[in-house]
């Protein structure tokens, strides 16, 4: 059985949906959970502390240990030493918290632009952050990074959203490269589930299949000490599963140096865009080694 027993999580956005499945899962398999939510509306207003309250008492009722933290992950070093303070060690952080404020680009307000900011990518960067340095002393972290579809495919409506959402999987690789000799692992998920937030653009009986347990199981992998996976992106629901990484064409070396490099350019824009030979660098030293044999060194 995986288990977290003597280790410390700490689940942004835990109140309820993906983040509340996050924690209770945690929590049900022996981590000490520090479940974090402000209690906002879906687009990011109010406060109200009786959601963590809640997942904190289903947690105690049925054996676990958490405690409930109503802070910003705006505020995310103060997050992360409530949970120093109430249980002395961090070994996990799930960055979840999060709302949006789906808008056309022509209709956006710089509002929309900095609050999608904030609590996406601010306050994942500003709790990672807090916790790296004790992640590195005792040689071991796991974080699971958020984000989502609509950052990674583009979606209308979601210039704000899809920005921060891709660009915490920016986060999660130079990251990942970081913490490895460290065992700190860091990975994204793009998940998709019932939630409040889908509720807007599905029903309850679309969104039945999709509940938000299903989801976590493959954050509680990412966060166990056994999965050595590290820079990784997932997209999960529904029980689907899969891993994605990144496809670069065949590609062209052309010459581009005479007064027809624009027109030589054009004239292999198949050839460039063509996929059907193609290589799957996976990290900046392979995908560089092209550019090494131009320049001689490879
Ligand atoms: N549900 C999906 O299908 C889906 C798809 C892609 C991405 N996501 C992402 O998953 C995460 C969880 O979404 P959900 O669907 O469970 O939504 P949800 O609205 O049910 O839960 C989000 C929680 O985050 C909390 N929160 C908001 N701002 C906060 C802040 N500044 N500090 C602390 N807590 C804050 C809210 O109070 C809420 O309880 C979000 O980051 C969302 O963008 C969800």
């Amino acid at each position: 059985m995986l288990r977290f027993d003597g280790k410390v999580a700490l689940v942004t956005g835990a109140g309820r949906g993906l983040g509340r499945a996050h924690a209770l899962l945690l929590a049900a398999r022996g981590a000490k959970v520090l479940v974090n939510d402000l209690g906002t509306g879906s687009a990011g207003g109010g406060a109200d502390k009786s959601p963590a309250e809640a997942v904190v008492a289903e947690i105690r009722a049925a054996g676990g240990s958490a405690e409930v933290n109503s802070d910003s992950v705006v505020d995310g070093g103060r997050i992360v030493q409530a949970a120093l303070d109430h249980f002395g060690r961090l070994d996990i952080v799930v960055n979840n918290a999060g709302f949006l404020r789906d808008v056309a680009f022509h209709k956006m307000s710089q509002e929309d632009w900095d609050r999608l900011y904030e609590v996406h990518l601010l306050g994942a960067f500003r709790i990672i952050h807090a916790a790296w340095p004790r992640f590195r002393e005792q040689g071991y972290g796991r974080v699971v990074n958020t984000s989502s579809a609509a950052g990674i495919y583009g979606n209308f409506g979601q210039v704000n959203y899809g920005t921060f959402k891709l660009a915490l999987h920016g986060m999660t690789q130079p990251l990942a490269v970081e913490g490895q000799a460290k065992n700190i692992h860091v990975n994204t998920i793009a998940p998709a589930a019932d939630s409040r937030l889908t509720r807007t653009v599905m029903t309850a009986e679309q969104l039945a299949p999709m509940r938000a347990e299903l989801v976590s199981p493959l954050v509680a992998w990412l966060c166990h000490e056994d999965c050595s996976e590290n820079g990784g992106l997932f997209e999960v629901g529904g029980g689907y599963v899969t891993k994605l990484r990144w496809e670069r064409s065949g590609g062209a070396t052309l010459d581009l140096q005479g007064d027809n490099a624009l027109e030589t350019l054009a004239g292999s824009w198949d050839r460039i865009t063509d996929f059907q030979v193609s290589e799957h660098p996976r990290s900046f030293g392979e995908a560089m080694t092209v550019f090494a044999k131009i320049m001689g060194s490879a």
